[in-house]
């Protein structure tokens, strides 16, 4: 830590430099991501999430045969053990999707195998979130859980397990950018947490899971659910200016928009803009591409305040027939390669993570008998 006390009235860590780290840069003030020196908007263009997994883990683009082996990697790994199908359809009925991946992740951790590298974990938890989550999607649903295909690549093979068929190329090319995006995003909430569960020497499925926890709230990864939810209340453009004045009136939030580290638009968000548009063409229905620009709009005029990367996934997702409590855990899917990056990159060179609070209680003072209070 570069400060023992918290950072003025504010706290929550911020401005605070906490590690040094080799795996992705943001400049806030110019809206810039990096991940280990890469623009996202060029990785987004050019690259895959299998690419873009190796890069993160490795810290440089794979060569053809690496990249190979990488995607056969993570498609041989996709399937789940009996016990996890199993378990997967005890949760589908009693646990959201966040406990249930949360639950699931962890208990992942049964079929490891000692003699393992972590570099290999990292893979197979790659591998089998998006299995995870599909199982208990489909087993909600009362649909029967489709076993994951090696023939698939990573997007297209998450999109054909939840809704049961192949997915159009150019629907997993949309999926498979978003997972680009979402992968990696420096020392944010659920990666940190991560990274002080690694810091201790626990293990990487703890420290996995730790994450997932972190991922769930809505100031973090469960923004994304929160915007779908918040376009379906809106329904139509003229419900914008009353939904959002009675909103910021009463102090509320409103998901999608606001960044700690952003002062000008994410740069995910003018990606994920242009995805949403593309996707909702291939849709043929405009309507909740249309209703986000015009919230985005009146949220700038508003409140001067962008979209962050939550909020056009949203609808993003929305288009490729995503069910909405499903997008946080579509964000572990991607989120993982990040998490385990860092995981692997704090046990690398290890050592406890164990910052200080100023103490702000009462002083020393006796102790007082029950019967006396
Ligand atoms: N809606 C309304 N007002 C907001 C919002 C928002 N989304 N975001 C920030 N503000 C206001 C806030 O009320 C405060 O105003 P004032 O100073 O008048 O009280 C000011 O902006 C600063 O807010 P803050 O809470 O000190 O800023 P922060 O850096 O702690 O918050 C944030 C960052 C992401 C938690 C916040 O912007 C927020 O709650 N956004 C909505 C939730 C969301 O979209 N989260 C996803 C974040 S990006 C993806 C991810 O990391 O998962």
């Amino acid at each position: 830590m570069s400060e023992d006390k918290p950072q003025g009235s504010k706290g929550g860590l911020e401005g605070v430099t906490v590690a040094q780290s080799g795996i992705a840069t943001i400049d806030g003030t110019k809206g810039e991501l990096r991940y280990r020196g890469y623009s996202i908007e060029e990785l987004a263009r050019e690259s895959s999430f299998a690419e873009v997994a190796c890069l993160l883990w490795n810290g440089e683009l794979p060569t053809k045969d690496q990249l190979t082996e990488c995607e056969r990697g993570l498609a041989a790994h996709r399937s789940l053990m009996p016990e996890a199908k199993f378990l997967a359809q005890g949760l589908a009925t009693r646990a959201g999707p966040m406990d249930a991946l949360r639950t699931m992740t962890s208990a992942l951790s049964t079929g490891d195998s000692e003699e393992a590298t972590n570099a290999a974990r990292a893979l197979r938890l790659t591998a089998g979130l998006p299995t995870i989550v599909a199982a208990y999607a489909r087993a909600r649903a009362n649909e029967p859980v489709l076993d994951p295909r090696e023939d698939l690549g990573h997007a297209a093979n998450l999109l054909y397990m939840l809704r049961g068929s192949e997915p159009t190329t150019e629907e997993a090319r949309v999926l498979d950018v978003c997972l680009i995006l979402h992968a990696e995003h420096g020392f944010n909430a659920s990666t940190f947490s991560g990274r002080v569960t690694a810091s201790t020497l626990s293990d990487i499925y703890s420290a996995v899971t730790a994450a997932i926890a972190t991922l769930k709230g809505p100031l973090h990864g469960g923004a994304n659910t929160a915007v779908m939810n918040m376009l379906l209340e809106i329904d139509d453009e003229s419900n914008i200016a009353p939904y959002l004045e009675d909103k910021l009136a009463n102090k509320q939030r409103i998901m999608g928009f606001g960044h700690r580290v952003y002062k000008v638009i994410d740069p995910r968000a003018t990606v994920l803009k242009a995805l949403c548009e593309r996707v909702a063409k291939l849709n043929g229905d405009p309507k909740w591409f249309h209703l986000s620009v015009k919230v985005e709009e009146e949220m700038n005029r508003r409140k001067g305040l962008y979209p962050n990367v939550d909020f056009y996934s949203a609808a993003t997702y929305h288009y490729l027939g995503i069910p909405a409590d499903l997008f946080t855990p579509i964000f572990a899917i991607s989120r993982i390669v990040g998490w385990t990056a860092h995981i692997l990159e704090q046990y690398e060179n290890n050592r406890l993570i164990r910052p200080r609070s100023e103490y702000v209680g009462p002083g020393p003072r006796p102790y007082v008998p029950i019967q006396e209070r």
